[in-house]
C-alpha cells in the first residue's frame, strides 16, 4: 500500500509517499519538505499567520513534485493520507488537515489524523529515499519498551513506548521547551533564528578563541527527583552573564561606550550554554532510563541534529548496555515520511483508522 504523509505544523510544508509491502516493510519513496525559514527568519521565529498563508500557497505545489518524485500520476493511487493533527500552529495545521480533508474526500481515501510528536518518534526507523525499513517482530523485540527523548522547538518529553501505539508521558518542560531555550539564547547572543544549529557552529569557534568563561551556567533540575525539565532560568541566566560581562568590561572614559565586544565571549557563552542543555537531557534520560529499564533509548525532534547531544546520549546509552537509535540528520526536522511511517502503524494497527467524514481537527492533541 501507498501512504501520502502531509505536514504542515509549524513553518515547513512537507509532503512524502511511503510504500509498504505485503511484509510490512517500508520504504520512502518521496519526501518533499518546502522550508519557510528564510522568511521567518527575518522576524526571529515562526510568525504564525505568515506560516499559514505560506502553507496555502505552497501546497498544491508541493503535492505535485512530491507525486512526481514518487512516480505517481495521481492521489488515486495512494491508499491511505496520514495528516498532522496537532500539537502545532492552530493556523497553520488547518491548512493541511483541510487538504487532506478535501483529498480524501475528492478521491474517496482513507485519511488518519497522527499526533506530531509521535512522528518524530518515528522518524528514527525511516531509511534514506528508496531504502526498505525492516520493522519486523524481531525489530520489535529488541527495541521494545523503548524510552523515547522527544526534543523539538515546542516540546521536550521523556515518552516511555510499550509498543507502537502504546504510549506514556513520565517527565516534561516544566516552562520552554529545549529546542526553544537555543532559539531564545541564540535571540540574546546575537544569532539569528532557528537558534540551535547557529548555537552548535558558534560553539565550533570555542578552539580558535582563547576566552574562558569564569563562571559556569547552571544545569537546572538536574537533580530533581522527578523527569521533568526546566529550560527558562538558562535563558536568564545568560541574559545576566552578558549583562555582568558588559558591566565588567573597562571603559577608556566617562563618555565612551562600553568596550565590551559580544562576538569575543560568544563562543564560550554558546559553547556552556549548549553543554548546559546536553548534560540536563542526556542525565535525565538516563535516570529514566535506569528506573524504568527499557531495551533502547530514542532520540528525535528538531534538538536531534545537534552533535553533541547525539554523541552524548549515544556514549551514555551504549553504556548502560542497551540498543540507541537517532533519527537521519534528513529527518531530525519537520516532515511529512515521520507522519506517513507513524499514520501506517496506527492504521495497521486499526486502532485510530477513520474516513475523511470524521478526520478529526484537534490542535492541542497530546500523546
Ligand atoms: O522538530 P522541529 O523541527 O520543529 C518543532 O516541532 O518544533 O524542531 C525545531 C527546533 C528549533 O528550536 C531549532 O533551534 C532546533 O530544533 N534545532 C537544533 C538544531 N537544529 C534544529 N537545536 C540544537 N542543535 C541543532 N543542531
Ligand atoms: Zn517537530
Amino acid at each position: 500500500m501507498k501512504i501520502l504523509g502531509i505536514e504542515t505544523s509549524c513553518d515547513e510544508t512537507s509532503m512524502a509517499i511511503l510504500e509498504v509491502d505485503h511484509k510490512k516493510n517500508t520504504k520512502v519513496l518521496a519526501n518533499v519538505v518546502s522550508s519557510q525559514i528564510k522568511i521567518h527568519a527575518k522576524y526571529g521565529g515562526v510568525f504564525p499567520a505568515l506560516a499559514a498563508r505560506e502553507h496555502a500557497k505552497n501546497i498544491d505545489k508541493v503535492l505535485k513534485i512530491t507525486l512526481k518524485e514518487a512516480g505517481l500520476k495521481s492521489v488515486e493511487e495512494i491508499d491511505l493520507i496520514a495528516v498532522t493533527k496537532g500539537p502545532g500552529l492552530a493556523v497553520a495545521l488547518i491548512v493541511g488537515i483541510t487538504f487532506a480533508k478535501t483529498l480524501a474526500w475528492k478521491y474517496k481515501k482513507l485519511i488518519i489524523g497522527v499526533n506530531h510528536l509521535e512522528g518524530h518518534i518515528y522518524s528514527n526507523w525511516l531509511k534514506p529515499i528508496g531504502e526498505f525499513s525492516i520493522l519486523n517482530l524481531q525489530f520489535s523485540k529488541k527495541i521494545f519498551p523503548a524510552l523515547n527523548l522527544i526534543v523539538s522547538g515546542g516540546h521536550t518529553e521523556l515518552v516511555l513506548m510499550k509498543d507502537h501505539g502504546q504510549y506514556k508521558l513520565i517527565g516534561e518542560t516544566m516552562d520552554d521547551a529545549a529546542g526553544e531555550a537555543f532559539d531564545k539564547i541564540a535571540r540574546l547572543l546575537g544569532l539569528g533564528y532557528p537558534g540551535g544549529p547557529l548555537i552548535s557552529a558558534e560553539a565550533e569557534e570555542l578552539q580558535a578563541t582563547n576566552h574562558k568563561l569564569q563562571t559556569k551556567l547552571p544545569r537546572p533540575m538536574i537533580n530533581s527527583k522527578n523527569f521533568n525539565f526546566s529550560f527558562s532560568g538558562l535563558k536568564t541566566a545568560v541574559l545576566y552573564l552578558i549583562k555582568k560581562l558588559r558591566e565588567e568590561s573597562p571603559r577608556s572614559n566617562l563618555f565612551e561606550d562600553s568596550r565590551f565586544d559580544l562576538e569575543r565571549v560568544r563562543p564560550a557563552i554558546a559553547h556552556e550554554a549548549q553543554q548546559a542543555i546536553v548534560d540536563v537531557l542526556v542525565s535525565k534520560t538516563i535516570k529514566a532510563a535506569e528506573k524504568y529499564k527499557p531495551k533502547s533509548i530514542l532520540l528525535s525532534g528538531g534538538v536531534s541534529a545537534n552533535s553533541q547531544l547525539r554523541t552524548a546520549l549515544q556514549k551514555a546509552t551504549e553504556k548502560l548496555g542497551i540498543n540507541y537509535l537517532q533519527p537521519e540528520l534528513k529527518y531530525t526536522g519537520d516532515n511529512a515520511a515521520m507522519i506517513a511511517l507513524a499514520g501506517y502503524f496506527n492504521y495497521a494497527k486499526g486502532k485510530k483508522k477513520t474516513d475523511w467524514k470524521s478526520a478529526e481537527v484537534n490542535a492541542n492533541l497530546r500523546i
